[in-house]
């Protein structure tokens, strides 16, 4: 393992005590926090990356790459130069990372050295591995890359529970803003309803309770029914006049807001077909016409 962090340190555990991988070399950039992930994982010789020779980091059949994204194609590039230098067919056989944006191709480097090259996205937060450790299993996991890797990997996660599915490398950045959408720009959005509610005098507590029913319920309603299904409020009913107002009163104490408002609605009156309000504002008003 060469990155053993939150994400890593949990798989290297739950592949431990499923025993389908035994833990080899663990290099991070510190000893002491490779120290910490063999503990947790419970197995491994921990190593500083920098002073982790050719011979210890090549012994391994499958190398996990769990830096952060900006780090693993220097990381790669660095393990394919100094597995160069040993006797061909050495290197090891596998080597996978676990971006959800970058795909196997940041490790391409490494097949000049033999090794099958995969990108492994689990679907999930690590920010808490020793609870994630309990509630792993049916954990989706996207996985594409060379079909000798995705050999060894998908039965490895079956394993441990993971639900596999495939998908395009060339599609990783379009896959991963799906959740960045789903998840950090939700924070985001209940974020601005908070915002919202102050300017109203609702502080962010009672904020948080209010949109808390409504926040499930319409959640429960996606998926019962699917987005546009699901959509209610002024613009689904193609109150015009509501929503204008709305705008124009969150504007007068924040710009950015209504800013973010006009966006959002501008994507809700796709998904409910209706015309565009701004832009319907625009339109001459004719009798029969969509204003
Ligand atoms: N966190 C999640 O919820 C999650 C979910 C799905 C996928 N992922 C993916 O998993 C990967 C790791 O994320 P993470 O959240 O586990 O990160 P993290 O907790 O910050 O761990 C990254 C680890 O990589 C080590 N590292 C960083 N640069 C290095 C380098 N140049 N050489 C050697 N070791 C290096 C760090 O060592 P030091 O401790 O010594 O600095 C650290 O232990 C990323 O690709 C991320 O996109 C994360």
């Amino acid at each position: 393992m060469v990155g053993a962090g939150r994400a890593a340190r949990t798989l290297a555990r739950l592949w431990r005590e499923a025993g389908v991988f035994a833990i080899g070399a663990v290099s991070n950039r510190s000893l002491a926090s490779a120290q910490a992930a063999t503990t947790f994982i419970g197995s491994g010789v921990p190593s500083e990356f920098g002073a982790l020779d050719a011979r210890a980091s090549a012994s391994a059949q499958v190398v996990m790459i769990g830096v952060t994204d900006s780090e693993i194609e220097g990381v790669a590039q660095q393990l394919a130069t100094r597995w160069s230098v040993l006797e061909a067919g050495s290197a090891p056989a596998v080597v996978f990372h676990l971006s959800g944006a970058l795909p196997a191709q940041s490790l391409a480097g490494l097949r000049s050295v033999g090794a099958a090259v995969a990108s492994l996205h689990p679907v999930t937060s690590f920010a808490d591995p020793a609870a994630l450790l309990v509630s792993f299993a049916s954990t989706p996991c996207a996985l594409e890359g060379d079909a000798a890797a995705l050999a060894v990997l998908e039965p490895a996660l079956a394993r441990i529970g993971a639900k596999v599915f495939r998908i395009d490398g060339n599609s990783k950045l379009a896959y991963h803003a799906g959740a960045v959408f789903a998840s950090n720009y939700l924070v985001c959005l209940l974020d601005a309803a908070t915002q919202a509610y102050a300017q109203a005098g609702i502080d962010a507590v009672e904020a948080l309770a209010l949109a808390r029913p409504l926040i499930r319920q319409t959640l429960e309603n996606v998926f019962a029914h699917g987005s546009a299904a699901a959509l209610s409020g002024p613009i689904a009913r193609g109150d015009v006049e509501l929503v204008l107002a709305q705008h124009a009163a969150l504007a007068v104490r924040n710009q950015d807001l209504a800013r973010l408002y006009q966006e959002l609605g501008r994507h809700a009156a796709r998904l409910a077909q209706r015309a565009d309000p701004w832009e319907a504002t625009a339109l001459p008003a004719e009798p029969g016409g969509r204003v």
